[in-house]
């Protein structure tokens, strides 16, 4: 879309229109002259973000230019243009989306499932086409929902879903809140009037991933999967609802393209994969950026199926859910020879991923307790091979699921498995019931010791409050021993569980007096590993106190908390007597984990615990091995946060320089904070530091001379 020439070009002036401290402010005669230049390194900094993941800019010069834009076609309505960046926010309530016809239908692919029903594909088409030799692009089959856009004289004038193939909804609105479709498009250097492109709606696993984990925090129904949630979210009435850039469209076809008089332009282009890269080169996401990229260009049906095997194997590497490859004769010409059925073009097919999705039943509902007494609800299934893996647990989540889905225990279920994580249930199947279904009860005593279980408002968490829990117990052992903990190895779970059991421990101390010899005579022990096991046991009365800390077990106290309380304390005895106003003046603490840490000191059992560990030898003091490594003190103590265009160094450098002098970054501006360095165009942070007294703001050049005071 941009040549090195006009990325260059555009770079220098977002430069110049950063500078300008009064764009905001801007009379109509400069305003008719800027806000196209506006609009055009704001296009071009959603594509370098959006489409090619490189952002040159910060998001606060973006926010700055952006707000500019906005602020002046407030001032001059008729200076606004379809395509400003301003107009792809929300519209509004769409009452009903109209219902359109495709240009051309929009078709299925016929399906092929394993080499040989490629094969037979290859001696179909070659039958067609009288040719030996047939040339083929090879595409992901991205697993999300279909879109179709038209461009007129280079404007996005329609989006619409596939609907039945023939006509499909219009949701042009909703649309154009994907970052990655352009409004615009310069189609007429094709001598291109009028176009249709197809290609398909979908949301990144990370991202998916990521709102998925907010829905489980705020206790709210989970998605079920990408590709009903991007087509779900393509239909929102509320256009400000079409979950603000999470949707990204991937092209991957030319429906029709016609001139001003018109006239079909398609077999212009000589090949699909010369389409693919035409629309790549107008600022669309595709499959592949040239055609030459990756072998997704075959000369045989050999090369096809190496690639597919290829993919196959790595498809949980791909960013996004793909459930096969589309496989495409790449001459246009010869895809025209070939022709199509009503459901399917001849000259494509595609290979579909083994089934990800299976049907079993929901045999039982076991519910665990974890290590600090929250209840989780885990389906035991009857044992279904998905994918290759073979399934019988699925994480049910919490009783909102349950409730949710309607889970009886004997009901016929769909189970999924997305990439490496664990089964889901998707849905159960109500019509496979036949009465001697049990709807799923949540208990209200703690299965492992009957206590009863408890719910904290707006919680969406059932605990069991009773800490001498032996569920909660257990699983603090296996907590102190785990590999990010105390790392005991020889002391895994199966083995804990196994030893707690038969009463060798009860509790974290005991793993220190082991009666050795009793162990020994066990089933599955003998010499050598007995003799293993201690010399691990003793090893890890030498770990670093930071492992310590963690392998307690204190509520919401990892790996960061601990490197901050470290920095505070020389012995953990000292903890005994923080409170939690001391605390939280400690970096990046607040008050719910300050809390924590305080009730687990003062707790009886607690200060027991710690005592019989001293007494067993294991260590409680700070060590060089829990200093990071330095290059000097110089900043110890100081903390810092960067905000603006830096232009002296990068943030990740200006990270770097901190910390490796001692000092701490912090993530936001608040009496914590000792100092602020600011770069070019700061905003908001530095408004805020300059309320606050004690906090010095610095320039980069101030900064440099901090940590390098020689120079
Ligand atoms: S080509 C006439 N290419 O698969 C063929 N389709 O089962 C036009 N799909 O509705 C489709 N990735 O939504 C094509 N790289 C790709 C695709 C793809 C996903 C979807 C598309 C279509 C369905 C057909």
């Amino acid at each position: 879309m941009f040549s090195q020439d006009q990325q260059n070009s555009l770079l220098q002036q977002t430069k110049e229109l950063l500078k300008n401290s009064q764009l905001k402010a801007i009379e109509k005669a400069e305003a008719e002259n800027i806000l196209p230049q506006l609009r055009q390194v704001l296009n071009f900094h959603d594509w370098l973000y959006y489409v090619l993941s490189e952002p040159q800019i910060e998001d606060i010069d973006y926010d700055y230019l952006f707000d500019a834009l906005k602020i002046s076609e407030e001032r001059f309505p008729e200076l606004i243009s379809p395509d400003s960046p301003t107009q792809r926010v929300a519209r509004g309530l769409s009452e009903d989306f109209p219902t359109v016809s495709h240009l051309v239908p929009m078709l299925s692919l016929q399906k092929a499932y394993n080499n040989e029903d490629l094969r037979d594909w290859e001696t179909s088409i070659k039958k067609l086409i009288q040719q030996e030799e047939v040339e083929y692009a090879i595409e992901p089959k991205y697993d999300g929902a279909s879109l179709s856009l038209i461009y007129e004289n280079d404007f996005l004038v329609r989006g619409a879903t596939r609907g039945n193939g023939t006509t499909g909804d219009d949701i042009t609105n909703n649309v154009k809140t994907i970052p990655t479709v352009p409004l615009s498009a310069p189609f007429s250097k094709y001598g291109i009037h009028r176009i249709e492109v197809r290609g398909e709606v979908v949301i990144s696993k990370q991202k998916f991933e990521q709102m998925n984990k907010e829905k489980e925090a705020a206790g709210e129904k989970l998605y079920s999967n990408s590709r009903n949630t991007a087509s779900g979210a393509l239909r929102q009435k509320d256009s400000s609802k079409v979950m603000d850039k999470k949707l990204e469209a991937f092209v991957y076809q030319v429906g029709v393209a016609m001139n001003e008089a018109g006239n079909d332009l398609a077999k212009q282009v000589v090949s699909h994969s010369k389409g693919v890269q035409m629309l790549y080169d107008l600022g669309f996401k595709t499959p592949y950026k040239d055609e030459k990229e990756d072998n997704h260009i075959c000369q045989s049906m050999d090369e096809v199926i190496a690639f597919c095997d290829r993919l196959r194997e790595t498809r949980d590497d791909y960013d996004y859910e793909i459930d096969g490859i589309v496989i495409k004769i790449n001459s246009l010409e010869l895809q025209e020879l070939c022709g199509a059925t009503s459901h399917h073009p001849r000259w494509a097919i595609a290979l579909k991923f083994d089934a990800r999705q299976a049907v079993t039943t929901l045999e039982n509902v076991e519910f665990q307790v974890g290590r600090t007494g929250a209840i989780t609800p885990v389906a035991k299934l009857a044992t279904v091979n998905l994918a290759g893996a073979n399934i019988s647990n699925a994480s049910l989540h919490n009783e909102e699921f349950i409730k949710e889905k309607d889970l009886h225990i004997g009901d016929q279920v769909i189970v999924e498995r997305a990439g490496d994580v664990i089964p889901y249930i998707v849905q159960v199947i109500p019509e496979k019931r036949d009465g001697s279904q049990v709807p799923v009860t949540f208990p209200e005593n703690c299965p492992s010791c009957q206590e009863k279980v408890e719910k904290t408002e707006g919680e969406a968490v059932w605990r069991c409050v009773n800490t001498d829990c032996p569920a909660q117990v257990e699983e603090r052992l296996i907590h102190y021993v785990s590999k990010g903990a105390m790392d005991i190895r020889g002391l895994g779970r199966d083995i804990i569980k196994r030893f707690f059991k038969d009463g060798f421990i009860q509790r974290i101390p005991d793993i220190y007096h082991l009666d050795y010899a009793k162990i020994q005579e066990l089933e599955g022990w003998g010499e050598r590993s007995v003799a293993k096991l201690k010399e691990s046991i003793e090893a890890s009365k030498d770990q670093p106190l930071s492992k310590l800390i963690i392998g307690l077990g204190i509520r919401e106290v990892g790996r960061g908390t601990a490197r901050n309380l470290l920095e505070a304390i020389q012995s953990l005895e000292e903890l005994q007597n923080w409170t939690v106003e001391q605390l939280i003046e400690l970096p990046d603490i607040g008050p719910k984990v300050a809390a924590n840490i305080v009730e687990f000191f003062q707790n009886e059992k607690s200060q027991q615990l710690l005592a019989d560990l001293k007494a067993a030898g294991v260590n409680m003091k700070k060590r060089a091995v829990d200093q990071p490594k330095l290059d000097s003190n110089l900043l110890a103590g100081k903390t810092f946060l960067f905000t603006g265009t830096l232009q002296q160094f990068t943030r990740n450098d200006a990270k770097k320089m901190v910390e490796s002098n001692g000092g701490k970054i912090l993530s936001a501006v608040s009496k914590k904070l000792n100092y602020l360095v600011v770069g070019e165009k700061a905003g908001s942070k530095l408004k805020k530091a300059e309320k606050i007294e004690t906090v010095s703001i610095l320039t980069e050049e101030e900064f440099l001379a901090m940590v390098n005071p020689a120079t």
